[in-house]
């Protein structure tokens, strides 16, 4: 079997994560790590799970020397610099098979088309890891009621959201290198994993046309009090200053080319969410059926008293983000396989070594982009936007939302 030898720039939370879910994969490997402050962690926990030698290179250069598929898997901010770095050095002679790309595809529409043009110059395969559309549970929901889809119809609203208690470094919470907060950084799975549940089966993933988005964005916890006092102190964020959003939500309005009819998504995101852990929860209704998954749902169950607490293991190996470790606790055994991070590199694997764009490409992460961006455009207007309209598609193309502008404090005070 031939194998797809991957090189990571970004060797943070989603590396580790990704390279846990390598263990699942036949057929791939992480042959190298581009050198930062946490690329020796990665690169000897690739070795010690058996995923790849992921040897350390000090440039891009050595490392696409060195593979044949580059995951970006560093900071929102840093996409454009690195993507044209790799652009000049495939110019230069060296060859790749894909190239990777993390959510979100850009900070804003003019960022995210620069990206897809930059890969159609070099004409190198996409892929936009957009991992709830290849999670298990969502594929086996759309598997298990295909038969009656077809003869009740698509489902016709979906609800859609995924809320954790904060990100873990700094510059998510920074509005203007993340591209904003909680819609920016988690909408972007919402919105996606709900037009594609949307979407009748066997359509094209963009089968359904947007027509409309509306949204409101707020910021709920770490705005005030105790929690601006802790995000200055750990994070070094003035929320006071330069606030972004801590709780999104909002609806986006598709419409069937052929038959005319309407479908809702809708989604809520927070950083917020005071619960056990990371949770998303998907609603999904159609005619005379429905389904749901909710991540917090597991078959195994902890359960540690006050009084044994102090023994007690690092809370996140029971959930992403946890934020207990004592009292009942769900725990998720494979997050990584869970999540979707396992097929969504399964799907990669096939598409690079076969020469062509992964399901989800960058064209199609561009188009998710457009999505959320047009949902701050909804919330900072405080008005439904209207897809359809050629001048808010060209208003799009060059808009910066407040809050990513580090102007949140006029729309969220
Ligand atoms: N699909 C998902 O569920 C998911 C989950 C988490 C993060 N992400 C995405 O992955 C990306 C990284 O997030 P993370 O949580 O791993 O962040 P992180 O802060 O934990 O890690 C970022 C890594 O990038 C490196 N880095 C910083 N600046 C760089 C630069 N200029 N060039 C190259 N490398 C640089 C850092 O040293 C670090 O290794 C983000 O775009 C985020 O949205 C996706």
């Amino acid at each position: 079997m031939e194998t797809l030898k991957v090189g990571f720039i970004g060797s943070g939370f989603i590396a580790r994560f990704l390279a846990t879910a390598f263990q699942h994969v036949r057929g791939i490997e992480l042959v190298g790590v581009l050198k930062r402050s946490t690329s020796e962690d990665i690169s000897a926990f690739a070795r010690q799970i058996g995923v790849g030698e992921c040897k350390v290179y000090s440039t891009i250069k050595e490392l696409c020397q060195n593979c044949d598929t580059v995951a970006i898997l560093s900071p929102n901010y840093a996409r454009l610099e690195t993507v044209q770095e790799i652009v000049d050095i495939v110019k230069s002679g060296v060859e790749l098979k894909g190239l990777i790309c993390e959510k979100p595809l850009g900070r804003t529409v003019a960022e995210a088309t620069k990206l897809v043009e930059l890969a159609e110059e070099i004409q190198l395969p996409t892929a936009y890891m957009e991992n709830q559309i290849h999670m298990k549970v969502v594929k086996n929901a759309i598997i298990q009621t295909a038969r009656v889809q077809e003869l009740m119809g698509p489902l016709t609203m979906v609800r859609s959201s995924e809320e954790h208690a904060g990100p873990h470094n700094p510059w998510f919470w920074d509005p203007t290198k993340q591209g904003g907060g909680a819609l920016s950084d988690l909408a972007c799975h919402s919105i996606a994993v709900s037009w594609f549940m949307l979407t009748p089966t066997g359509k094209p993933l963009d089968y359904l046309k947007p027509v409309s988005v509306n949204a409101e964005t707020a910021l709920l916890k770490w705005g005030s009090g105790i929690y601006r006092d802790q995000l200055r102190e750990k994070m070094g964020i003035d929320y006071a200053k330069t606030p972004a959003e801590d709780f999104a939500t909002g609806m986006v309005t598709f419409k069937n080319p052929e038959t005319g009819f309407l479908s809702k998504a809708q989604f809520t995101n927070s950083w917020m969410y005071d619960k056990q852990g990371l949770r998303i929860l998907m609603e999904a209704l159609g005619p005379g059926y429905a389904f749901e998954i909710n991540s917090l749902k597991s078959p195994l169950e902890v359960f540690i008293a006050d009084s044994a607490a102090d023994a007690l293991a690092d809370a996140e190996t029971a959930l992403e983000k946890a934020t207990s470790s004592r009292g009942l606790i769900p725990v998720q055994p494979n997050e990584a396989d869970l999540f979707g991070y396992t097929d969504e590199f399964v799907e990669v694997r096939d598409a690079f070594l076969a020469g062509r764009d992964a399901l989800l490409n960058w064209r199609y992460g561009l188009e998710i982009t457009k999505l959320c961006q047009a949902a701050y455009m909804s919330a900072e207007r405080r008005c439904t936007i209207d897809l359809t309209d050629v001048n808010i598609q060209k208003e799009l193309e060059s808009y910066t939302s407040l809050i990513a502008q580090g102007r949140g404090a006029e729309v969220l005070y």
